[in-house]
């Protein structure tokens, strides 16, 4: 068997400590898979001395992550420190640089500089790979690279936020409020002390821009993406939503329009029959939508120590062999910037909920105001007292623009007789 293949860890939280033990589980079964064997020789993190819970007294100890991108006895670093710029950005250019190969979960580092990195990457002729960074254990980046390199790719939809999923599953099946949700994510270890990133979708946008770097060879401005999350979500719509035949899941998506290509996360009414409708709790899903193949879906676990440790390790064990494909499928140097859709450009089928007063002329004051703005109503409901007073009149309307709905949803709160402010939601086709 050929000479050991030696890499160096930088961050020993979560995914690497998953890692380390997955390398030490599995290390015959790896080295026959990979042709040699595959080693930790140095690891770095900020705290010397934390017990791990796995021994890592036998690697070379680094204080400085950049300094892995230094030694020559090393063939590959893997980052698992997180974060967008600060030592993760330091580390990857470092080690690029150096023709070295470079392996992340890192989501925010891709989202915003995957870009420039893949240029760095394919000067130097060295692998760059983060199949964990979208998705965790799931391999869609894999499939997008390779799987699917025939295809012309027209849609990418996903649940790319366990955290979101867990909290809309238990909403909508517990019956419970967001808010209630929540704290019980938090307590039970899915969601962050600090969730803002997550349920405010950001998280998700980082992976919808990856995704559509890799499906449509252009790179999004990350913070030019319409990003809802879904802390405003009312039980009452997700109510609604069962009764009309939709579950509300928050999704990212990535989309190819005759105006140019829409980049977005926001929660939708997705169809019962619609593949993404059953992925419930902390599971992640992605559909992916080629010309040839047709419609294909991914479903797993998207994080995690074990799932995002198998995909970081699988990225290790193809490198090892020499099997790598561009970073972003293709060439990186010429892609161009992607120009984003407006308001006017991005064209849905819409879902709005009011609570109004119970009186007469009410109903047709609202469909006269969605009329004038020209926005075609597809059906309009009416059920019971709302709890808090007045009554639910719920509009789904024909395809139209998000400028439009929201206009004609600003237009809306105004009027004397709407009780609260209303609640728009896409509905996905
Ligand atoms: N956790 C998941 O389920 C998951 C899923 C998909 C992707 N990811 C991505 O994987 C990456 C790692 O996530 P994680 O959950 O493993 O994070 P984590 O548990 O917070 O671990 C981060 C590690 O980075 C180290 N670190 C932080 N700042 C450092 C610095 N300046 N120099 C050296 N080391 C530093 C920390 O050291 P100390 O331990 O000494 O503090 C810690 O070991 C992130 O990019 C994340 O987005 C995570």
């Amino acid at each position: 068997m050929a000479d050991t293949y030696n890499i160096g860890i930088a961050g020993l939280g979560t995914v690497g400590v998953g890692v380390i033990d997955i390398l030490n589980r599995h290390g015959d079964l790896l080295a026959k898979r990979a042709g040699r064997p595959v080693a930790v020789r140095a690891v770095s993190a900020r705290d010397r001395h934390r017990d791990r819970g796995v021994d890592i007294s036998g690697y070379d100890w680094c204080d400085d992550p950049v300094a892995l991108a230094r030694r020559d006895d090393l063939d590959l670093i893997v980052e698992l420190i997180g974060g967008s710029d600060g030592p993760a950005l330091a580390l990857a250019q470092a080690c690029l640089e150096g023709g070295r190969a470079f392996v992340t979960a890192n989501k925010a580092l891709m989202a915003y500089h995957g870009a420039d990195l893949a240029v760095l990457a394919d000067r130097m002729d060295a692998p760059l790979a983060y199949e964990a960074a979208v998705a965790g254990g799931i391999p869609v980046i894999k499939a997008l690279k390779e799987g699917l390199a025939g295809n012309e790719i027209s849609h990418i939809s996903g649940i790319l936020n366990g955290t979101c999923n867990y909290i809309l599953t238990k909403m909508e099946e517990d019956r419970r409020d967001f808010g209630d949700v929540l704290a019980e994510a938090q307590q039970l270890g899915y969601a962050e002390a600090d969730p803002t990133f997550d349920i405010d979708g950001h998280d998700s946008a980082h992976k919808a821009v990856i995704l559509a770097m890799l499906a449509f060879h252009a790179v999004p401005a990350v913070d030019t993406a319409p990003v809802v999350g879904i802390r405003a979500l009312d039980t009452v719509d997700i109510d609604y939503a069962r009764e009309l035949g939709y579950k509300i899941k928050l999704l990212g998506t990535a989309r190819r329009t005759e105006d140019g290509i829409e980049v977005c996360v926001h929660p939708a009414m997705v169809p019962l029959d619609h593949a993404l409708a059953g992925v419930r709790d902390a599971t992640n899903a992605v559909m992916i939508q080629g010309d040839a193949v047709g419609e294909t879906v991914y479903i797993g676990p998207g994080a995690g120590r074990g799932p995002t440790a198998s995909a970081v390790v699988g990225d290790i064990i193809d490198i090892v062999r020499g099997h790598t494909s561009p970073a972003l499928g293709r060439a990186a140097h010429d892609l161009p910037a992607m120009v984003p859709l407006d308001d006017a450009q991005r064209f849905a089928n819409f879902y709005i909920r009011l609570r109004v007063n119970d009186a007469v002329g009410v109903v047709a004051e609202v469909a006269q105001l969605l009329s004038d703005a020209d926005v075609s109503i597809d059906g309009l409901l009416q059920r019971g007292r709302a709890a808090k007073g007045g009554v639910y009149l719920v509009i789904t309307t024909h395809a139209t623009t998000e400028a439009r709905a929201a206009d004609v949803v600003a237009a809306l709160d105004k009027l004397d007789n709407i009780l609260e402010p209303p609640a728009l939601l896409r509905i996905e086709a």
